[in-house]
This record gives structure tokens, C-alpha cells and sequence, in this order.
């Protein structure tokens, strides 16, 4: 499995700094936050993230999910942000912090803060581990960024090609014959 990557991105190290970092970010922007936040997670990708920024953060909170597909099997371009289903705590009233793996045309994050709207929380705001900063629309408000990479399908750290290699513990580029071509998706 480990050859099939033809670069790092992100390595193992870079990563455990940077998310120890932003957990010390997030921790300092709701100190005054006496009730606990609550964290929304939309799954599957941010799995990996949301377990290694949640044992970081020394403060009150509940966690919620959500599943929002994008990309389905053998392909990098996404369909657009379909709203699949939740499990949520009640919103009303709460400090809200979306967690998420990567943000690319933002169609994903969109959704989901429109969705946790309805609960009528207190505030909304976004970590994201990357961001596709060509891509990523100045409108979408984003708090807390891990890192910004260039605009290319990466694996690893949560983050699939046809449901693999979301176990990598870093952040790379497969070898470019393992994409399928989008014809034939
Ligand atoms: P949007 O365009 O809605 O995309 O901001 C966000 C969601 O799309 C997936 N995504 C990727 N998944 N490698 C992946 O494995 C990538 O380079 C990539 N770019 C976007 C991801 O599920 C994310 O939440």
C-alpha cells in the first residue's frame, strides 16, 4: 500500500504539530465558553482528525455527525454535496465547531452549515485539517486551517481513493496510474 503514494504532502510529523497547535488555537478562542462547545464532525473523512484534535482540546464538549457524500468509488471529482444523515445533539443555543478534513470547492461545508442553522445555534465556526486555498471560496468562513495544499487529490489521514488508504498516518499523492480515468467512472 505505501508504494502506491508517489509523494507526501503532509508528513506524520508535520501533522501531529500542526493539530496540537490548532487544538491549542481552538482551546484559547472558547475559553470564555463555560457550557462546552459542540462538535459537529462529517464523516467519514474526518474521522482520523476529529480523534487526534479531540484528545488535544482540554475543554467541555459534545459530538455530533454528520455524512455528506461528494465522491462516489473510483473518482476525484465530486458530484456535488449530498446531505445523507445526522446524528446531532441539540444545537439551540451552542458555541458550534465543524470539524472536517479538507476543504475544496466548499459545496460540502455550505450544506452542513445550512443544515446546522435550523438548530438555531449561538455561533458556527470551521476547523478544517486542509484546504485547497485556489480553490476554496472567500465567502466560506474557516476559522481554524491545519494546512493549505496545493489543488491535487491527496489519501491518507482520514482521507480516501475508492474507500483506501484513509489509514495512512500522513497525507500524500497516489501514483498516477491507480486513479481511474473519469471517463470510466
Ligand atoms: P468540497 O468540494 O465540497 O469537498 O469542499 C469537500 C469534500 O470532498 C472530499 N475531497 C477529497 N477527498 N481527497 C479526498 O480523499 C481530496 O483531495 C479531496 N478533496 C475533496 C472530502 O470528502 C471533503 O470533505
Amino acid at each position: 500500500m505505501l508504494d502506491d503514494v508517489v509523494r507526501v504532502v503532509v508528513s506524520e510529523r508535520q501533522i501531529e504539530a500542526r493539530v496540537a497547535a490548532m487544538a491549542d488555537e481552538i482551546a484559547f478562542f472558547y475559553a470564555d465558553n463555560q457550557e462546552g462547545i459542540t462538535i459537529i464532525t462529517i464523516l467519514t473523512g474526518s474521522l482520523v482528525f476529529l480523534a487526534d484534535l479531540i484528545r488535544r482540546l482540554p475543554i467541555r464538549m459534545r459530538v455530533g455527525l454528520v455524512t455528506v457524500s461528494s465522491y462516489a468509488g473510483k473518482t476525484t471529482e465530486s458530484c456535488g454535496a449530498l446531505f445523507e444523515s445526522a446524528i446531532l445533539p441539540d444545537l439551540c443555543n451552542r458555541d458550534v465547531l465543524i470539524v472536517d478534513d479538507i476543504l475544496d470547492t466548499g459545496g460540502t461545508l455550505r450544506l452542513v452549515r445550512d443544515r446546522l442553522q435550523t438548530g438555531s445555534p449561538r455561533s458556527i465556526r470551521t476547523a478544517v485539517m486542509l484546504r485547497k486555498k485556489e480553490k476554496a471560496p472567500a465567502d466560506l468562513p474557516v476559522e481554524f486551517v491545519g494546512f493549505d495544499i496545493e489543488d491535487e487529490f491527496v489519501v491518507g489521514y482520514g482521507l480516501d481513493y475508492d474507500g483506501l488508504y484513509r489509514n495512512l498516518p500522513y497525507i500524500g499523492v497516489l501514483k498516477s496510474e491507480l486513479y481511474a480515468t473519469e471517463s470510466m467512472t
